[in-house]
């Protein structure tokens, strides 16, 4: 690692100390701390993930200046955002801050979350990319996950950092999540040193569930990881079902109720059917039956010909013949 990088990280790791400290001991960060103490989180949890909150105010410059920061430094941090006049100005303000680290538990990056909905604004605002942080390279709580991880033998892959810490809080330990993107490569790649299993808990609105479809369709044919889904109920995200159902609830569905990749599709491709209606059927069969010509295990094709079979009342040879129709032109 270059020196510039020791710098740099050692830049991040102070300004979190700032924004926790302000965070938790100061007036500055009472609103910041209600709010999360109302949204679920315990005090014990924000001290281990090292959150805080950027006031509204000129406060994390002259810290850093204090500390003998080099000022080229502080331009290339991505802390600060420049103004015309050549000024630095907080980049982060007015949000709660969560720590994003590498793998070595180094901070290298924030997202910022406003406390109240303003239209004007991102709800989230990313550290932009710089010499420690590519963000198609890291996954929010990986440092923490990871022993977990192979522990447990499977990974979890939320949308948002507070699905992650909902999880967290019910127990469930090896869930990670992409900063608003979808999972790259260097991502699926950090995963599969850790584990050979995968499951996708997104949101259970629509996008979340598009997303979800799309996530599979993307690293099933590029990683060696078993897929599999944690479905969401009536549009939640994990967060929400944590706070309408409980840690116990959700600790239960993530540990046991892990849907195939095709059980999920399944359910996907309803959305938005009438399966009591001929055309709206066959359309939802011919999806059904494309992604089930992608699989290799011909027992599993067998087990979802016979539940399709008898589902909609149809003859499963007619099935295997549509199904080896389209194994044949997607060769
Ligand atoms: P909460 O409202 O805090 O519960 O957030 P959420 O995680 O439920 O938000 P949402 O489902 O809308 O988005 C999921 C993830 O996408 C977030 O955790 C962020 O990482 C990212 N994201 C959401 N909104 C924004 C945004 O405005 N800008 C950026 N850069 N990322 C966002
Ligand atoms: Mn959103
Ligand atoms: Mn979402
Ligand atoms: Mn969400
Ligand atoms: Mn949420």
């Amino acid at each position: 690692e270059s020196s510039d990088a020791t710098k740099l990280k050692n830049l991040y790791n102070e300004a979190a100390k700032l924004f926790h400290h302000i965070l938790v001991n100061t007036v500055m960060g009472e609103d910041a701390m209600q709010y999360l103490l109302k949204r679920g989180l315990t005090a014990e949890m924000i001290t281990e993930f090292n959150l805080g909150f950027a006031p509204d105010k000129q406060l994390l410059l002259p810290f850093l200046q204090e500390k003998k920061a080099d000022q080229d430094l502080l331009h290339r941090s991505g802390l600060f955002i420049e103004t015309t006049e050549g000024k630095l100005r907080e980049r982060f303000r007015n949000r709660i801050i969560f720590p994003i680290r590498d793998a070595q538990e180094r901070t290298v990056a924030f997202s910022g979350r406003l406390l109240e909905k303003n239209s004007n604004l991102p709800k989230y605002l990313n550290s932009p990319e710089t010499a420690i942080f590519n963000k198609r390279k890291l996954l929010f709580n990986f440092d923490k996950a990871k022993g977990e991880i192979r522990q447990k033998k499977f990974a979890i892959l939320f949308e948002g950092f507070m699905d992650v810490l909902a999880a967290y809080r019910s127990g469930i330990k090896n869930g990670v999540a992409s900063m608003g993107t979808s999972l790259t490569n260097e991502q699926v790649y950090l995963l599969e040193r850790a584990t050979q299993k995968l499951y996708i808990c997104y949101d259970g609105d629509v996008p979340g569930q598009t997303a979800t479809a799309r996530a599979l369709s993307l690293l099933d044919p590029v990683t060696k990881m078993t897929l599999g889904v944690i479905r969401m109920p009536e549009a939640l995200d994990p967060d929400e079902y944590v706070q309408k159902y409980g840690t116990d609830a959700f600790k239960e569905i993530a540990q046991n109720t892990h849907e195939t990749a095709l059980a999920f599709y399944l359910h996907y491709y309803e959305q938005g059917r009438n399966l009591d209606n001929e055309d709206d059927q066959l359309a939802y069969l011919a999806d059904v039956l494309k992604q089930l010509a992608q699989v290799i295990s011909p027992v599993e094709q067998d087990i979802y010909l016979n539940q399709l079979a008898k589902r909609f009342g149809l003859e499963k040879s007619s099935l295997l013949s549509q199904l080896n129709e389209f194994i044949r032109k997607t060769g």
